[in-house]
C-alpha cells in the first residue's frame, strides 16, 4: 500500500525542493544521512539516528555515510554506503518498494564521496549535521534558513503515503501496547513490561522512535520517566506507558495508564480518556492548536472538581492557574518524521517565530491546524510532589483538598495519548480506529 503511494511522496517532495531551492537562489540541496558516532574514549559507536531531512526522502533509516543530491527536477540520486567490511553486517544492495525513484550508486569508501557529488558546489547547499565534513567538501551553503523554514513548515502536510506510514506505526504500536497491559495485570516489572512491549513490536530499543515511558504507581507522576526498574513492586496500583512504534522512519507516540483498582482512580483515568477523545474529535481545519490546549485545561478543572480534588468551580479553577499544578504539559505536539515534529513554533513557511504563550510555555505546537496535519493528544493529570509543594505555598492552596491529593498521590498520575489526522471534513483517530480503547 505504502509502496504504490510512494512515487507521489517523491513527486510532492520534488515540488517542495524546487520551491525551497527558488528561495535560496540555489540550484540543489546534498543531504547527507549522517555519521556513526563513536563515544570518547572508546571504540563503540552510539546508536545511529539519520538526518530526518534524508529520511523525508528515502526510507533508509539505519545507514550513515549515504547522501542524497537533489535538484527538483532530475531523478534524484541516492548515494548509498555499502563498506567493504568483515566486521558489520554490510546492507545489501537496495532493491526495495522505493529504489526505482532513485539513481542509486554504492559506496564503498566513506570519505571517497566526492566525486559522486556536483563538482561546482556554489549553487549546491548541504543539509546535515557534519558542518566540518560540508567545509572540507567545499560547500559554502550549509543547512540554509529560507530552506530549511520551508521544508520544515511544509513537513506538517502529510502525503497519502506518510499517512499510511503512520497508520502503520499506530498499528504496531497499538498491539505492542495490549502486550504491555497483560504484562502489567501480571504484576510484571517495569524492565519485563518493556521487554514485552518490544517483543510484540518487533522492534528493538533503538529502532522504536523514543525512549518508553513504562512507569508503576508513583513513578508515573514524573513525566519523562525512563529508569525502567527491574524488581516488580509490591503491589502494582498503576501504570502509564508512553510508548511508539516506527515505520520507514515515521512515528507513533501513545500513551495508556491503567490501574488494578476499582475505585476513584479507575473513574479519573475514565474522565481523562474521554477529554482526549473529546478534544481529538475537535481538531478541525483553521482551528488554533493553542485553544484545545486551553479546552484542555477547561477539561482537566472539570474533572478536578468532579473528582472533588480542587473546592472551586471549573472555570475559576482555571483562572486561578491551578490546573498548571495538575497539567504542566502542553496537550499535544505535531507528529510525524520526529516525535516532536518540526514548525511547531511558526507563523509562516519563511520561519517567522510564533512562540508559545507566555502562561503555556511548554506548548509545542501554536500552529493553526489544517487538512493532513497529524497530531497527539495527550491531557493529563497527575501528582507530582514539587509542583504540589508549590502550590501549597500559595494562598490558591485553600481550595485544594489535600486528603483526597494523598489518597490519589500513590498512583502517580493518568495520561491518555491518541493520534490524530486531520482531513478536511472529518478526523481519523487513527489510535482507536486501530483498535486500542
Ligand atoms: N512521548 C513523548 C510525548 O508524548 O510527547
Ligand atoms: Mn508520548
Ligand atoms: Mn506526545
Amino acid at each position: 500500500m505504502a509502496a504504490e503511494l510512494y512515487p507521489a511522496h517523491i513527486q510532492h517532495m520534488q515540488h517542495l525542493a524546487r520551491e525551497a531551492l527558488a528561495r535560496e537562489n540555489l540550484d540543489g540541496l546534498v543531504i547527507h544521512s549522517g555519521q556513526s558516532k563513536r563515544m570518547f574514549l572508546d571504540d563503540n559507536h552510539y546508536p545511529f539516528h539519520v538526518n530526518p531531512q534524508f529520511k523525508a526522502w528515502c526510507p533508509v533509516t539505519d545507514n550513515p555515510n549515504c547522501w542524497l543530491v537533489i535538484d527538483g527536477v532530475n531523478k534524484p540520486k541516492l548515494i548509498f554506503y555499502r563498506p567493504d567490511d568483515f566486521w558489520h553486517k554490510v546492507p545489501p544492495a537496495p532493491q526495495d518498494f522505493w529504489t526505482a525513484e532513485f539513481d542509486i550508486i554504492l559506496l564503498t569508501q566513506a570519505n571517497a564521496v566526492e566525486k559522486h557529488l556536483p563538482f561546482d558546489k556554489a549553487r549546491y547547499a548541504y543539509i546535515g549535521e557534519y558542518i566540518e565534513v560540508a567545509k572540507a567538501l567545499g560547500f559554502e551553503h550549509v543547512n540554509p534558513d529560507r530552506a530549511l523554514h520551508y521544508m520544515h513548515y511544509h513537513r506538517a502536510y502529510k502525503t497519502e503515503y506518510e499517512l499510511t506510514c503512520m497508520r502503520a506505526a499506530n498499528r504496531i504500536a497499538i498491539g505492542a501496547h495490549k502486550a504491555a497491559e497483560l504484562a502489567f495485570l501480571a504484576g510484571k516489572s517495569e524492565f519485563d513490561i518493556n521487554l514485552d512491549y518490544l517483543a510484540a513490536a518487533r522492534q528493538g530499543d533503538n529502532q522504536v522512535p523514543y525512549n518508553n515511558i513504562i512507569a508503576l504507581n508513583e513513578h508515573s507522576s514524573i513525566l519523562h520517566y525512563t529508569v525502567l526498574e527491574t524488581q516488580a513492586p509490591t503491589e502494582s496500583l498503576s501504570f502509564l506507558i508512553d510508548a511508539g512504534a516506527s515505520v520507514n522512519g515515521y512515528a507513533s507516540d501513545i500513551t495508556r495508564t491503567y490501574t488494578t483498582s476499582t475505585g476513584v482512580f479507575a473513574d479519573m483515568i475514565k474522565g481523562v480518556d474521554a477529554l482526549t477523545v473529546e478534544l481529538a474529535g475537535k481538531l478541525t481545519p483553521q482551528k488554533s492548536y493553542i485553544e484545545t490546549h486551553l479546552q484542555a485545561h477547561t477539561g482537566i478543572a472539570i474533572l478536578l472538581e468532579e473528582f472533588g480534588i480542587v473546592n472551586l468551580p471549573a472555570q475559576d479553577i482555571v483562572a486561578q492557574g491551578i490546573t498548571k499544578t495538575f497539567f504542566p504539559h502542553g496537550i499535544g505536539h505535531m507528529l510525524g518524521l520526529q516525535v516532536h515534529d518540526v514548525a511547531g513554533h511558526v507563523h509562516d513557511d519563511r520561519g517567522t517565530p510564533h512562540p508559545a504563550p507566555a502562561e503555556h510555555p511548554f506548548l509545542r505546537c501554536t500552529r493553526d491546524i489544517e487538512a493532513n496535519h497529524v497530531y497527539t493528544i495527550e491531557p493529563g493529570l497527575y501528582f507530582i510532589d514539587s509542583l504540589l509543594a508549590k502550590l501549597k505555598a500559595t494562598p490558591q492552596s485553600q481550595y485544594v483538598n489535600w486528603d483526597v491529593v494523598a489518597q490519589l498521590k500513590p498512583f502517580g498520575g493518568i495520561r491518555i495519548e491518541d493520534n490524530v489526522i486531520v482531513h478536511a471534513t472529518k478526523n481519523e483517530n487513527m489510535t482507536r480506529e486501530g483498535g486500542l480503547n
